[in-house]
C-alpha cells in the first residue's frame, strides 16, 4: 500500500472506491429532496442581504450526515450547515447540501449537492492543510453526476471529461461568483466590469460547485470568486483538477474562505492581468 496513506487509518487506500460509491449514492438521495421541493414553497430560516438559509439546507445536510456516517462511522463531517465529529480530523467529509440555495429558493433549477472526502496532508495542521481525495457533485435537475477520485480522470455520468483548450481571452466564457458579504460584492464589481470588455462572455450562475464542474467539462473556461467557502469548492475543485484544469486557491484570513481562480490551465495569467486596475485610471 502507498505509504502516504499512513497518516491515520480511519480510511485507507482500499476504501476510496467505496467512498466514491457511497458519496454518489448519498448525493442522489439528497438530490431527490431538492427535486421534490424545487417548485414548492420553502421555509426560510435566515435571510441576509446577499444570502438565504432554508430549513431544507439543514434537513438535507442531516440526511447526508446520517447516510455517510452509516457507511463511514468514524469519519467526521464538515458542512455548510454544521459539523459532526472533529472537523480537524485526519479524514473528513466536506459537504454542501444545497449549493445554489438562492437559485433553488426561487425555483431556478441550477443547484446541486456537493460531497468531498478530504485527508490532511502530512506535516500540515491548519484548516487549509487538506486535499480532496473523492469529489461528487450531483445536479438533480439535469441528472448530471460529476465524479472524481484523486489520481484518476474525472467523469460526467460515467464518461471521461476534460477542460477546454481556449487560449485567448477574447474566446473565453468566464463565470464569476459574488460571495455573501457586502465587501466582497464591492471588490468584485470592478473585476466584473474589467472582464466584460476582455472576454467573450461573463456569466454569473449562482453555484460554485457547478461552476467548477462546468469548467472541468469545457462548458466554461474559467471561474473566479473571492470569499468562496471550502464546502462550495472541495468536490468541484478535485473534479476540475482531474479533468486537467487548474484549481488555484489562496486561503483568506476568515476560516474556510478562499480567493479562487479555476481555469482550463491556459488562461490564469491573462485573466489576472486583465483584472488589474489600469494605471491610467
Ligand atoms: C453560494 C453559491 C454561489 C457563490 C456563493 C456561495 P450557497 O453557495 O456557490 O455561487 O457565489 O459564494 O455562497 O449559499 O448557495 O450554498
Ligand atoms: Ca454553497
Amino acid at each position: 500500500m502507498d505509504c502516504t496513506w499512513g497518516l491515520d487509518d480511519t480510511v485507507n487506500a482500499s476504501d476510496i472506491p467505496k467512498a466514491l460509491r457511497c458519496a454518489t449514492r448519498v448525493a442522489r438521495r439528497a438530490g431527490s429532496l431538492l427535486l421534490r421541493h424545487l417548485a414548492a414553497p420553502k421555509r426560510i430560516d435566515l435571510k441576509a442581504h446577499h444570502d438565504i438559509k432554508l430549513e431544507l439546507d439543514r434537513r438535507t445536510q442531516r440526511l447526508i450526515e446520517r447516510l455517510l456516517r452509516r457507511e463511514f462511522p468514524n469519519v467526521s463531517v464538515l458542512g455548510e450547515e454544521g459539523n459532526v465529529g472533529d472537523p480537524a480530523a485526519a479524514w473528513r467529509w466536506v459537504v454542501d447540501p444545497i449549493d445554489g440555495t438562492v437559485n433553488f429558493t426561487r425555483g431556478i433549477p441550477h443547484a446541486c449537492v456537493s460531497i468531498a472526502l478530504q485527508r490532511r496532508l502530512p506535516g500540515s495542521s491548519g484548516w487549509d492543510g487538506y486535499e480532496s481525495v473523492v469529489g461528487v457533485v450531483w445536479d438533480p435537475f439535469l441528472e448530471e453526476m460529476w465524479t472524481a477520485r484523486r489520481g484518476a480522470r474525472a467523469h460526467l455520468n460515467g464518461r471521461v471529461i476534460a477542460v477546454s483548450d481556449t487560449r485567448q481571452l477574447r474566446d473565453a466564457v468566464v463565470t464569476l461568483g459574488f460571495a455573501k458579504s457586502a465587501a466582497s460584492v464591492r471588490r468584485n464589481l470592478p473585476v466584473f466590469s474589467r472582464l466584460c470588455s476582455r472576454v467573450m462572455k461573463v456569466r454569473i450562475m449562482g453555484s460554485a460547485a457547478l461552476a467548477l464542474a462546468w469548467t472541468a467539462a469545457g462548458r466554461l473556461d474559467a471561474y473566479r470568486e473571492e470569499g468562496i467557502c471550502l464546502w462550495d469548492i472541495a468536490a468541484g475543485g478535485l473534479i476540475l483538477e482531474c479533468a486537467g484544469g487548474e484549481f488555484h486557491r489562496e486561503p483568506l484570513s476568515q476560516r474556510f474562505t478562499y480567493r479562487l481562480w479555476a481555469t482550463n490551465g491556459l488562461l490564469r495569467g491573462q485573466l489576472e492581468r486583465a483584472i488589474k486596475p489600469s494605471r491610467r485610471r
